[in-house]
């Protein structure tokens, strides 16, 4: 059935076709796409990655070629060389819509079955199935958009920083684990058993070796490894666009990376951003945004009515506020047409997905409060909060009360996103960028009832709050800087601890002793004894540089083999059982879950 390309060659790819090549022999090669058979005449298109272009065989084709033209089904790759020709009905939705190939020789080079998914745009179907044939997905002219767009946006990254000195050095993917924040995917070793490598989390400690080691400049394209619960901004597998550089502050990181987002921008988009790249320290942020990777494509900003409600006949809320907490609202533009139902269903939302335990909400009603505190608090008072948030008097307020700040910030932070996207309120083709900064150095673990990194544990806390750190760790900020994009953060990183001593005494705030950081990063300790330039840098998620470029809402649709929810591989079916020798030769046993395929099915 499968014929032989023989020494056939195509004369270009079949959307690069065009007019000025009419009435020339030509060759063509792909995936047949549709076919029409009008009983004396039959067009087909042929499709390949530069797009397609239509054949035709009627009455003077030779007849074998109108035979095996028949055949021919979906999907079958096809190689056919004759004239081509002006079309005499144009088609202006194909970029070849003005010509089309007569067929004078066909060859069938690989017939298909019927495909379990379409070959088209924007299919409707469900993501398992497009995932377990993702090699058919991959073929859709949409996904090929959208790896060719990741291709270009690599490419445009390695260009800007190569030109601005950064060396591309790769560095381990079987190292020692090191704690980042996620679990480690771990690899047994054969020749220590009981030993294991794991997979980096991020190149972090490798690069400031680098950094050591006098290279002034690093940037890689690197494959990074967590083992954590899976989001739609998540794999377990991604990629870092990961950056370092010597001799310098926050200023100049910031700098050189302003750099290199304007030039992605203004290459992948044609747009130019405004720079400095506005900056918001992280207690603002929260403060104003309820979150450390605020939206800035649009307002509703959190207001605090702590003080409005501290004395008031609403004892949930002087209750909160007495107790050390707060209340704040959000005010929704436009809001107060909203119905009863709605807002209920709001209420159940917030106490689904967040901690808050409730919400209430306010508006004017004909000159009077109306809502579910409208018993408590008056028009003046519902007057005076829709002044603090600059909006008209048809906004509806949303409060929230606790005795813990950080959940009122947090409810409103998650709230200001459900409800821009359930008003429409986020505009379409904004990118608007800002610095997170000034981050806590470390955050308090009710799990480990002790003090975690918040970045890393090499990120420097901030000169002015050095002493603090004895004394008060929780108040300490850290020399942290993320970069956010329309409420997703694409990267993060900070200025290093340079110093031996000061590296030590942060294993110590983090609950190491001595010996435990001693064998954990004994070799950075030691490297930090042979002079240290001050470094810092920061790494980007690619997949998620990709993802907000192309408008995408999940990284797998910019990953080529990404994973499923459970980190499962659906198309390979990684992970799977091994074969009792291999278990044997790493010393392993498995004490639970799955057994092993044994020796016979070994392959
Ligand atoms: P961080 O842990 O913030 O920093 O990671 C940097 C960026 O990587 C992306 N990212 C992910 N993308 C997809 N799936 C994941 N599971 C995932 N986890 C992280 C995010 C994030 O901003 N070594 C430091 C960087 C530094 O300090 O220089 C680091 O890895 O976009
Ligand atoms: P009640 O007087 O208990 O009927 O409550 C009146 C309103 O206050 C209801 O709409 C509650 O949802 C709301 N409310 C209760 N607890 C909170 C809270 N923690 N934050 C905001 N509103 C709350």
């Amino acid at each position: 059935m499968s014929e032989s390309m023989g020494e056939w060659r195509r004369s270009s790819l079949c959307g690069d076709v065009t007019e000025e090549m009419i009435g020339l022999e030509l060759t063509l090669m792909g995936w047949c796409h549709k076919q029409r058979d009008l009983g004396g005449v039959l067009f087909m298109t042929l499709r390949d990655i530069a797009g397609e272009v239509q054949l035709v065989v009627d009455g003077d084709s030779p007849d074998e070629v109108r035979e095996k033209a028949k055949t021919v089904r979906g999907e079958y790759v096809l190689a056919c060389r004759g004239t081509l020709r002006r079309r005499a009905a144009i088609n202006p939705e194909m970029k070849t819509g003005l010509v089309e190939l007569h067929a004078q020789e066909l060859r069938i080079l690989s017939p298909s079955e019927t495909p379990p998914i379409y070959i088209e745009e924007d299919i409707d179907v469900n993501e398992s199935v497009r995932l377990k044939y993702r090699f058919l997905d991959l073929r859709r002219p949409d996904m090929q958009r959208k790896m060719l767009a990741r291709h270009r946006i690599t490419r445009i990254t390695r260009e800007y920083f190569d030109k601005e000195g950064f060396i591309d050095v790769e560095t381990p993917t079987l190292i020692k684990s090191t704690p980042e924040g996620a679990r480690d995917y771990l690899v047994p070793s054969r020749v220590f058993p009981g030993k294991f490598f794991a997979l980096p989390q991020s190149p972090q400690l490798f690069k400031q070796l680098l950094m050591l080691a006098g290279y002034n400049k690093y940037m890689q394209i690197a494959r990074c490894y967590r083992d954590e619960d899976l989001r739609a901004d998540r794999q377990p597998e991604f990629t870092q666009v990961d950056i370092e550089m010597a001799f310098v502050g926050e200023d100049d990181v910031m700098a050189a990376n302003e750099g290199y987002l304007a030039a992605l921008m203004r290459e992948f988009k044609g747009i130019e951003i405004d720079r400095p790249i506005r900056r918001i320290t992280w207690r603002e942020a929260m403060r104003r945004y309820g979150t450390d990777k605020p939206d800035l494509r649009y307002g509703m900003e959190l207001i605090d009515l702590s003080d409005l409600v501290a004395d008031g006949a609403f004892k949930v809320f002087a209750e909160a506020v007495e107790a050390g907490g707060m209340v704040a609202a959000i005010a929704v533009p436009g809001g107060s047409d909203m119905s009863r139902r709605e807002l209920d269903d709001l209420a159940t939302y917030v106490k689904g997905n967040t901690r808050a335990k409730g919400l209430a909400w306010l508006s004017l009603s004909d000159g009077a409060s109306r809502g579910s505190v409208a018993r408590f608090f008056d028009a003046d008072f519902v007057r005076e909060a829709l002044k603090r948030a600059g909006e008209e008097e048809s906004a509806q307020l949303l409060i929230v009360s606790d005795a813990d700040q950080m959940t009122v910030l947090e409810a409103l932070g998650d709230l200001r996103i459900e409800m821009a996207k359930r008003r429409g309120l986020i505009p379409e083709g904004r990118f608007e960028f800002c610095w997170v900064t000034e981050f806590p150095l470390l955050e308090w673990s009710e799990d480990d009832g002790r003090y975690v990194a918040k970045h890393h544990p090499f990120t420097a806390p901030m000169d002015e709050d050095i002493a603090m750190l004895d004394t008060n760790p929780g108040e300490v900020r850290a020399r942290a800087y993320d970069i956010v994009l329309n409420g997703t953060e694409l990267g993060g990183g900070s200025i290093r601890i340079h110093q031996q001593d000061l590296q030590q005494r942060m294993f110590r705030l983090l609950g190491f002793s001595d010996e435990q950081a001693q064998r954990q990063f004994g070799f950075l300790l030691s490297a930090f004894r042979y002079g240290v330039p001050p470094h810092g840098g920061l790494a980007y998620g690619l997949d998620r540089i990709v993802m907000l470029l192309t408008g995408e809402e999940s990284i797998r649709e910019v990953i080529a083999f990404p994973k499923v929810q459970n980190s499962s591989c659906l198309m390979t079916e990684a992970p799977d059982v091994v074969a009792d020798h291999q278990l044997e030769e790493l010393g392993l046993a498995i004490v639970s879950g799955s057994h092993t395929v044994g020796e016979s099915s070994e392959g």
